[in-house]
């Protein structure tokens, strides 16, 4: 039964197109939007067919947020727990008032900040929006994302977009047409390569329904910048101690309690608490233990301490004074530890500031939260 499931599971239902358009990506919106590869994927979505696009984050599986219908395919052909809602994509600001209702003040100072660009707000939805999208939930998660060809696409379109990331369920998030490739070929009507994606993380989920705004999970925009438009901005509580959050605290954002990011090897995070030097023993010693018992085993290291190392794969994430490259470094990289059949990953830590926040939180996900200090 398991097998045949399986199987089925496998089966191509469609022949995925593919859109190679990154070369007009600074060619802008508008002329994006008389780009005929362009114009046909939009008429796809139209159509109620699901669409893997670029967004500066990562890469997008969208579909019409009007329709049910087309909003399922999304959940079929990434394998996605029905519980765990989409985020709604707009190319303007007047798209909000059409789908959700209520919107604050301190909503409005904070898109008129960051949209476009990687934060995600939720807010009461209105009944238009398909109850698939936000699994049932009374709420809408929006953002506007920042990227020419996400936008021409929505736009051209005319519907506002549901997109989660373009990964299989469970699976690292896609910052390369060829990883959407990889992951869903076969089950999605087409692709648009648009190029590498840029913040390389998902946008920053923010709650806006109560009296401040809560992070229900850290992404493009930091904690920091927030703070620096709104005041204080609170955290989920299930986010500040992902080891055992769950046990004690249900996540306000359903996807946040699933697995995640996940490469096929057994990943461990090693801490940096007590310095970079002891870090770097640290996770030596580890890999050394490994492969004395046979294991091939890859390290995600850092510009200042990937010479130092000795694996079967050894990848720098980039500086770490350079947080951004780090971000855009991290799926690739757990990518190609699958590729290389890598059956151990150690990686190093980085501080929980700034960018750093949705960097350990990506990485401690990716390692189902197992840490050695
Ligand atoms: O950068 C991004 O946000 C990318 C690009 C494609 O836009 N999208 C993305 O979507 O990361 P996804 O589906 O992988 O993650 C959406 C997150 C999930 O954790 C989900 O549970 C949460 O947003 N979410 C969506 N709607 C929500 C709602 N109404 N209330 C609480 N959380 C919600
Ligand atoms: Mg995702």
């Amino acid at each position: 039964m398991k097998r045949q499931q399986l199987d089925a599971d496998r089966k191509k239902k469609y022949s995925t197109k593919s859109w190679v358009i990154h070369k007009f990506v600074h060619n802008g919106v508008d002329k994006l939007l008389k780009n005929p590869q362009l114009v046909e994927a939009a008429t796809a979505i139209k159509q109620g067919e699901v669409i893997a696009f670029p967004t500066e984050t990562v890469y997008g599986l969208g579909a019409n947020a009007l329709s049910n219908k087309a909003v399922h395919k999304i959940f079929e052909a990434k394998g996605r727990p029905s519980d765990n809602p989409l985020i709604v994509h707009i190319a303007d600001v007047e798209s909000l008032d059409r789908i959700v209702d209520n919107i604050p003040g301190y909503a409005q100072l904070l898109m008129k900040a960051f949209w476009p660009g990687p934060l995600t707000l939720i807010f009461p939805k209105k009944e238009v929006v398909s109850s698939t999208v936000s699994a049932g939930l009374q709420t809408v998660a929006v953002r506007m994302p920042n990227h020419p060809i996400a936008l021409a696409l929505i736009k051209a379109a005319g519907v506002p977009v549901a997109a989660p990331s373009a990964n299989r369920s469970g699976k690292p998030s896609p910052t390369a047409a060829e990883h959407v490739k990889h992951d869903l070929d076969g089950r999605i009507a087409g692709i648009i390569d648009g190029g590498e994606t840029g913040v390389g993380l998902e946008s920053t989920v923010v709650d806006t329904t109560g009296e401040r705004p809560i992070i229900l999970r850290p992404g493009g925009i930091t904690k920091e910048q927030l703070e620096a438009i709104v005041g204080a901005v609170d955290v989920d509580p299930a986010l500040q101690n992902e080891s055992d959050a769950h046990t004690k605290y249900t996540p306000k954002s359903p996807g946040v309690k699933y697995k995640h990011y996940a490469p096929e090897a057994l990943m461990f995070l090693v801490s940096e608490a007590k310095g970079i030097q002891e870090m770097i023993r640290h996770v030596q010693s580890e890999v050394d233990m490994k492969r004395t018992e046979g294991y091939k085993v890859a390290i995600l290291a850092t510009e200042e301490t990937c010479e130092a190392y000795e694996a079967d794969l050894v990848l720098s994430l980039g500086s770490r004074n350079d947080l951004k490259t780090v971000a855009r470094s991290i799926y690739s990289a757990l990518r190609q530890c699958d590729e290389r059949n890598m059956e151990y990953i150690y990686a190093e830590s980085f501080p929980v500031t700034g960018l750093g926040e949705a960097i350990m939180n990506r990485l401690l996900k990716a390692a189902n939260g197992q840490v050695i200090t």
